[in-house]
C-alpha cells in the first residue's frame, strides 16, 4: 500500500509552474494550472526523456526532446511521436502541502 508523499507547499508553486519530486523512487512532475494541481510521471513514453522542462501549452506539456504532447491533467498522449499515455497520480492538499502517491501497484 503506497503512502502520500509531501511535494511542496501549495502556495509555493505558482500558476503555470511545475516541480519534479521523487515519489517512492519515481520522478513525478507536479503542475499548477488555473489554481489546480496535477501530477504525472516525468518520463516521456516515446523514448524516456524527462518532460517537465518542456513548454506548457494550456494543459499540455510538450516533450523537449521530440515534441510529443501530453495532457498534464490526465497523462493522455496528445500527439506523436509518442503513442502511449504517461502515468497520472492521485494528488491532494493536506494542511497546505501538495501530496502525491504512486498507487500503480496497490
Ligand atoms: S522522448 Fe519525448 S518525444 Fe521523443
Amino acid at each position: 500500500m503506497s503512502d502520500w508523499v509531501d511535494v511542496i507547499a501549495e502556495r509555493a508553486l505558482a500558476d503555470g509552474e511545475r516541480i519534479v519530486a521523487d515519489v517512492d523512487g519515481t520522478d513525478v512532475a507536479v503542475f499548477k494550472i488555473d489554481g489546480a494541481c496535477y501530477a504525472i510521471e516525468d518520463v516521456c513514453t516515446h523514448d524516456g526523456a524527462e518532460i517537465a522542462s518542456g513548454v506548457l501549452d494550456g494543459d499540455e506539456i510538450i516533450c523537449p526532446r521530440h515534441g510529443a504532447r501530453f495532457c498534464v491533467k490526465t497523462g493522455a498522449v496528445k500527439s506523436a511521436p509518442a503513442y502511449e499515455d504517461v502515468a497520472c497520480f492521485p494528488l491532494r492538499i493536506e494542511n497546505g502541502v501538495i501530496q502525491v502517491k504512486d498507487d500503480r501497484w496497490d
